[in-house]
């Protein structure tokens, strides 16, 4: 459980999404979203080639939220009732419990409205509330996007090579108010169980 948790927002484009933690019922939504990614986007969220969410991926992408990792998605509340839009989720490092690793995945037909930003902060002050204090990541030198994201939250590359580690100290600066930027509106967690899913 998490006091940030849910919550709805309206993205750039006016669409209305809900934010909530990702659990063991949501199989089939992770499924159907992974096949919402182009190729590219499955390259960059996996740093390979990858054709499709084995069980294993599955069982392991929606086990129930711990103090050691946690997910949360965003799914649309609008036309497209529970069109599955994107995941974050962190992994404790083992031997470094204050570090965890992080991954973000927005699909493609709704990159560039603000969402992917969403998400990282939320997830980021879940994680700042469990002791964590970076997020870091191994991150393709090709993905512009992540890479601009994570500089703008005040993340910086740590290596070189193809494939590069980031870390991003928590907690977040606060996000500058910007017009352009998503509203986010918080939901008690008595309205969610009435929401529409
Ligand atoms: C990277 C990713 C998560 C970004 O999510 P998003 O929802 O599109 O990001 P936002 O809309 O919040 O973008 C925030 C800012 O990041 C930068 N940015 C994001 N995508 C960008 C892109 N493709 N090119 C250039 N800048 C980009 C921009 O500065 C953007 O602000 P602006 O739109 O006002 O210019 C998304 O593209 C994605 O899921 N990619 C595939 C998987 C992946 O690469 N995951 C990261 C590794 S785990």
């Amino acid at each position: 459980m998490s006091e940030y948790l849910p919550q709805r927002a309206v993205l750039r484009n006016g669409e209305t999404v809900l934010i909530r933690e990702i659990g063991p019922d949501d199989r089939r939504l992770l499924a159907a979203g992974f096949d919402k990614l182009s190729k590219q986007s499955r390259y960059f969220r996996f740093l390979a080639p990858h054709k499709e969410l084995s069980n294993a991926e599955l069982d392991k992408f929606t086990e129930a939220n711990t103090d050691a990792h946690f997910a949360i998605g965003a799914a649309s509340v609008g036309v497209d009732q529970d069109m599955p839009l994107g995941t974050a989720r962190f992994v404790r490092v083992k031997d470094t419990p204050t570090d965890a690793e992080f991954a973000l995945t927005i699909i493609d037909s709704h990159q560039r409205l603000g969402l992917g930003s969403m998400l990282l902060r939320t997830l980021a002050r879940v994680a700042h509330a469990r002791g964590i204090k970076a997020f870091v990541a191994l991150i393709h030198r090709d993905n512009v996007g992540i890479q601009k994201l994570l500089e703008c939250a005040g993340g910086r590359r740590l290596s070189n090579g193809v494939e590069a580690e980031w870390r991003l100290p928590l907690p977040l600066a606060p996000q500058p108010t910007l017009s352009r930027q998503p509203t986010q509106i918080a939901i008690p967690a008595k309205a969610w169980r009435k929401a529409p899913r």
